[in-house]
């Protein structure tokens, strides 16, 4: 083996403010693979990542919630460090970019940056909320699209027509945040002139080894000419203060790269290692950030630029991948294909999504497909019908005929050593990436196994007389096959690599390094009776996960648009009543919601705007509820809604559902109240 590699490798943080789904673990499972590899090959590798904690997302889906931004970035790291220990991926050290260090290094890289001339200031108009004293993010901005019309777009593009503009360019724009129209306020902004940086950014794409089409796209970037880079943001904000800025915080996208350093320096706290040895600008170690195509901007632009600014090293390289879909399609809560990482835990084994996002993956810029018919055809084909079915096939020989002993001596050592020669270019293709490529080789060399086997019949040869030692031999080399092939394995299904140990009564494959001991055969040890290692996947497991994502639809709703108020205050005449089955009922999402905000509509006697929490999402209602309620007596108060009537644009914008109320109207309306203890997006029944 090579001389041993210090490397040190990254994920993209995940942002606080929603679960791990499996689009993210696209990334988290290919660069857990891929660091298992590096270990199991004797390398020296650490992988660390964060949460993501700032911003102004997070900030008000707190204040939604009634809870410090604090406590729910702390609920939600928990929640993501268990999504992450369900799917085996290891981290050396998980941090959040609300840290100590993650301050530290974040104003000292600022400082330095500013200190050598590379960070200016100037006076800009910006979309201003009123209401809310905030400024708006484009996120925060809906309106017309200023092309086609569309009504409900965001303030960066419209997603009917395609077109791109700018949130003043939007035609009736509102605030999501507070409904009100934005107006537009002056503010001095902080900016990092990155194109101070142009020509260390190009030596840089030269030698970095970066996919093609990484580099093109990071060329073309550079050829259009680099801008200014805005790092500010205004209060409120949730994040860290700019020093010696009033008000003035670091725009999240500035710290969260850095919490890659505050991760790793961090975890040096706690072991014999030196930071510097892995940043410091003449530092032989490697550093790799896996991350998605959407953030290579930040990854391949800013990020190489504030260290190299700040007298750090650049990156080794970046490893991009492409986007998941789901049977063919963006992945889709109505469809039930936005799967949360824990609904598919719930139903079948993480070990399952890790093998086919091996089998898929290679180091191309590709979207993935997830098709299911395809998931479970190719993991019960090879995990299950290649891989495990010869250690069934064997194991149960060895442990009734011969006491749990494997023979002392191979029968075909040349065909064994041919067999384990593959490892070399095995490895090479796990270090490229093309775990695709790896798996291949890992199942024809599974099938050679079982053709193996088949030919010499143990089942035939355990009712033979005298075709002991024959059957001892064929069951041996058999389970040194399988030895062979989980080693191979290892970094893609941890988990039965830890059930192969055991049954084999050996070291962990898992750590340092084990990748090369399928050299040497196993031979005259003693093994554990063959429990059984893993299901094949039935359908109706599949069609649980895609029910149950199509039901947390409904719990943490995130549909775009939905409709305006009327109020029913009295029931319909009993005469005329048409009756309406179970079926029909059920098909009304009722949902406890939270008011958030009620304000009065300008030229409406009986409309308030209400702006209703349903958990994850918020709603823009007009209901005619002025005539019994004073708007401070509403605001945090709890009620029902009809959560999935199709939305309704009226003459004071659209409204996205129905509250429930009863009464004869006039003062005497009332708003239905769900019991104590309810929280916004849970089902009434
Ligand atoms: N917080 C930023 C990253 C900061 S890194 C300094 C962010 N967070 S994210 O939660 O939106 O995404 C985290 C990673 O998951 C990103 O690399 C992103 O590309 C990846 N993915 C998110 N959805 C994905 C798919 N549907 N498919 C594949 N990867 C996806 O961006
Ligand atoms: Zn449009």
């Amino acid at each position: 083996m090579n001389r041993p590699r210090r490397i040190l490798v990254t994920s993209a943080l995940p942002y606080a403010n929603g679960p791990i789904h499996i689009g993210h673990l696209v990334e988290y499972i290919q660069t857990d693979i891929w660091t298992r590899f590096q270990r199991q090959r004797g390398h020296e590798c650490y992988y660390v990542c964060a949460d993501d904690a700032h911003g102004t997302a997070i900030m008000l889906r707190a204040k939604n919630e009634g809870i410090s931004s604090e406590q729910l970035i702390e609920r939600v790291m928990n929640e993501h460090q268990e999504d992450f220990a369900t799917f085996g991926i290891h981290f050396d050290h998980y941090y959040s970019t609300h840290s100590p260090e993650n301050r530290k290094f974040s104003e000292g890289i600022y400082l330095a940056l500013k200190d050598r001339g590379h960070i200016g200031k100037r006076r800009i108009e910006q979309a201003y909320d009123a209401k809310e004293e905030m400024f708006l993010p484009d996120r925060f901005i809906k309106g017309e699209c200023p092309k086609c019309g569309t009504v409900d777009q965001y303030g960066d593009n419209c997603e009917a027509c395609g077109a791109t503009y700018s949130p003043t360019d939007l035609k009736n724009p509102v605030s999501t945040i507070s409904g009100t129209t934005p107006i537009t306020r002056s503010t001095t902004q902080i900016y990092f002139k990155v194109i101070d940086f142009e020509q260390p950014l190009r030596d840089w794409m030269a030698t970095a080894g970066l996919q093609p089409q990484a580099r093109n796209k990071l060329s073309e970037w550079l050829d259009g000419g680099l801008r200014d880079w805005d790092i500010s943001r205004d209060a409120p904000y949730f994040g860290f203060a700019i020093p010696g800025e009033e008000d003035k915080f670091f725009y999240v996208w500035l710290d969260a790269p850095i919490g890659y350093m505050a991760s790793f320096d961090h975890y040096c706290q706690s072991k014999d290692l030196h930071f510097d040895d892995f940043w410091s600008p003449d530092t032989t170690t490697e550093l790799y950030h896996f991350i998605g195509k959407d953030i290579l901007n930040f990854h391949g632009l800013f990020w190489p630029a504030m260290l190299h600014g700040a007298g750090y090293r650049m990156p080794t390289s970046l490893c991009v991948h492409g986007f998941l879909t789901v049977n063919g399609q963006k992945m889709s809560k109505s469809r039930g294909t936005f799967i949360m990482a824990n609904t598919f835990s719930k139903h079948l084994s993480p070990q399952y999504l890790r093998y086919y996002f091996a089998a898929k993956l290679n180091h191309h810029i590709e979207d993935l497909d997830l098709n299911f018919a395809d998931f479970k055809q190719r993991v019960n084909s090879d995990l299950v019908g290649k891989v495990v079915n010869i250690a069934s096939r064997c194991a149960g020989f060895i442990n009734k005929r011969f006491d749990g002993r494997l023979a002392t001596q191979l029968q075909e050592p040349q065909r064994y050593q041919s067999f384990v020669a593959t490892a070399d270019e095995i490895a090479a293709c796990y270090e490229k990436r093309d775990f695709n490529r790896a798996m291949r080789k890992i199942m024809a060399l599974a099938d050679q196994a079982n053709q193996y086997v088949d030919a010499r019949k143990p089942w035939e040869a355990a009712k033979l007389p005298d075709h002991d030692a024959d059957l001892h031999e064929t069951c041996t080399m058999g389970l040194n096959f399988f030895l062979a092939l989980m080693t191979w394995l290892t970094p893609v299904v941890p988990e039965l690599s830890e059930k192969t140990t055991k049954l084999f009564n050996i070291d962990s494959l898992t750590t340092t390094p084990s990748w090369d001991r399928c050299q040497y055969p196993l031979l005259g040890q003693q093994i554990k009776p063959f429990k059984h290692f893993i299901k094949r996947i039935e359908t109706h497991q599949i069609d649980a996960i895609i029910e149950d994502s199509t039901q947390s639809l409904n719990k943490n709703t995130m549909s775009p648009s939905q409709t305006s108020t009327t109020i029913r205050t009295s029931p319909a005449p009993a005469t005329d009543r048409e009756y309406i089955g179970i079926d029909d009922f059920s098909k009304v999402d009722l949902r406890v919601a939270k008011i958030v905000n009620a304000c009065t509509v300008e030229g409406a006697d009986k409309l308030l705007q209400l702006t209703l929490d349903i958990g994850t999402e918020t709603r823009q209602v007009f209901a005619g509820i002025k005539s019994a309620y004073e708007v401070e007596s509403l605001v945090g108060r709890m009620t029902v809604m009809v959560a999935n009537l199709a939305p309704r644009t009226m003459r004071f914008g659209v409204s996205e559902g129905m509250l429930l109320a009863a009464g004869p109207g006039g003062s005497e309306i009332f708003l239905l109240s769900p019991d104590d203890g309810a929280k916004p997006g849970m089902r009434v029944k």
